[in-house]
């Protein structure tokens, strides 16, 4: 298991002791208590780069649209701001995080689903970009406001991701227009007197194989075609979406990067060609590739029950901490942070602290023999960790670290008990 998880660099095994980017788990684990998330700001910055150069070899035109869902922390949004990258906002407290971790409103992307007016009266004063996921949203839009671009948001009919819960396109999916109403849409839209589009999909997340991305890219130029062909529009962008995914088990192989970036890109530009669409941007909406290997939560071990069926370990950190175990059935690998040169020779559940019998880090996990007072380090949690966190059993947040060449930074506080009262207030009868 070590030798794939320590090819990334930044983690380390420093006599037995896990370091993130030279930094000591043990040291911070102890200084800033657990959970702790813990964020290496070198492995966001590579892959970022990594797919950045991947694609541009390609194409001059192409921008990254970071997803901001993955990890919205302001730290995130700053160093992703920096390497220049574009952001993927979905809710309008992402776009309010996005502008102060200054984004201009210009490199910003808005698609969401299920949009109430005010939120689209908040976007329009935010000057960003709308990605339109359905008649209805757009039909409310145009009532009040006329926008220089609008993007259409299509469902391509293919779909794909590592749990139901994350495939976003298809027959049962909520998200996008059918190709008929994507016509209607641009139509209206073009009517109205709209002067730049764009056109975007996403069609699942944690996709580790060319080929869904291949045939959804496909169904979608076939879209834009016809819309270009019937409705006379032309694209400024084609947004192919996030999606790409990330090893998190042992035996899973990395997506081949330059085979996606060889094959989508190529199908991208024969097919901009023979329909003449032009040259548009080519956008690539990536969350976890470029933020969930650089992140590790360390938790404490304060339990051990031995049972005659099972042994458990407890740990501090729940689903209230990192859910995806819970919510996706998901594996995270999991190491012994102060000595991980121990042989795996027991098999373990690793239990949090909510009183639920699906709060489980691991089942059945192969582990050095444990001890209380161990740490632990839960790995690719960069992803879909913090910004999935709740307050679930009134057990306040954890704090979060950034780590850089040996330095490291509180990035966020822990949470108290007087956060669990935030915006409560008893109404008059019961003071
Ligand atoms: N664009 C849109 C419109 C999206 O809805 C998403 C993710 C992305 C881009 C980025 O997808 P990514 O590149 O990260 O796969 N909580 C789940 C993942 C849900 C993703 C939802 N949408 C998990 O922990 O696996």
């Amino acid at each position: 298991m070590s030798s794939k998880i320590f090819s990334n660099g930044h983690l380390e095994n420093r006599g037995g002791v896990l370091y993130i980017d030279g930094v000591s788990s043990l040291e911070i684990a102890e200084k800033f208590d657990t959970p702790l998330y813990v964020l290496a700001e070198r492995r966001i910055r590579e892959n970022y780069r990594r797919l950045y150069d991947a694609l541009k070899k390609h194409y001059d035109k192409v921008r990254i649209y970071y997803s901001a869902k993955a990890n919205t922390s302001l730290s995130v949004l700053k160093i992703l701001e920096s390497e220049g990258a574009y952001l993927d906002t979905v809710s309008p407290g992402e776009v309010f995080l996005a502008l102060r971790a200054s984004f201009t409103s210009d490199r910003i992307l808005f698609t969401g689903t299920s949009v109430r007016d005010d939120e689209l009266k908040f976007l329009v004063d935010s000057g960003v970009t709308i990605n339109i996921d359905s008649l209805s949203q757009l039909r409310r839009l145009l009532s009040f406001h006329l926008p220089e671009m609008i993007s259409v948001r299509v469902n391509p009919e293919i779909g794909a991701g590592h749990h139901e819960h994350c495939i976003t396109a298809g027959r049962d999916s909520k998200f996008g227009i059918w190709e008929d109403d994507v016509i209607k849409a641009y139509k209206y839209a073009r009517e109205a007197g709209v002067k730049k589009f764009g056109i975007q999909m996403h069609i699942g997340s944690g996709i580790l194989t060319v080929e869904p991305f291949l045939l959804a890219a496909e169904k979608m130029l076939e879209i834009a075609r016809h819309v270009h062909e019937e409705v006379g529009v032309d694209f400024d962008f084609i947004d192919f979406g996030g999606g790409l995914g990330v090893p998190y088990r042992p035996e899973e192989e990395s997506l081949d990067l330059d085979l996606y970036a060889e094959k989508v890109l190529g199908l991208y530009l024969r097919r901009i060609g023979e329909y003449d669409l032009g040259e548009p941007w080519f956008f690539i909406e990536p969350g976890r590739y470029i933020v969930c290997d650089a992140g590790v939560l360390l938790t404490r071990v304060n339990t051990l029950k031995i049972t005659p069926f099972k042994k458990f370990v407890g740990v501090d950190a729940g689903f209230n901490t990192l859910i995806r175990p819970a919510m996706y059935g998901s594996y995270h690998p999991i190491i012994v942070a102060n000595r991980f040169d121990s042989a795996e020779e027991e098999v373990y559940d690793v239990a949090g602290p909510i009183c639920e019998s699906g709060d489980l880090l691991a089942r059945d996990r192969r582990l050095p023999r444990i001890s209380e007072g161990d740490l632990l380090a839960v790995l690719n949690v960069g992803a879909y960790g913090f910004s999935m966190s709740s307050q679930y059993n009134s057990r306040p947040r954890c704090g979060e670290v950034l780590v850089k060449d040996g330095e490291y930074a509180l990035i966020r506080r822990k949470e108290d008990f007087e956060s669990l009262l935030i915006g409560q207030e008893l109404p008059s009868w019961l003071k």
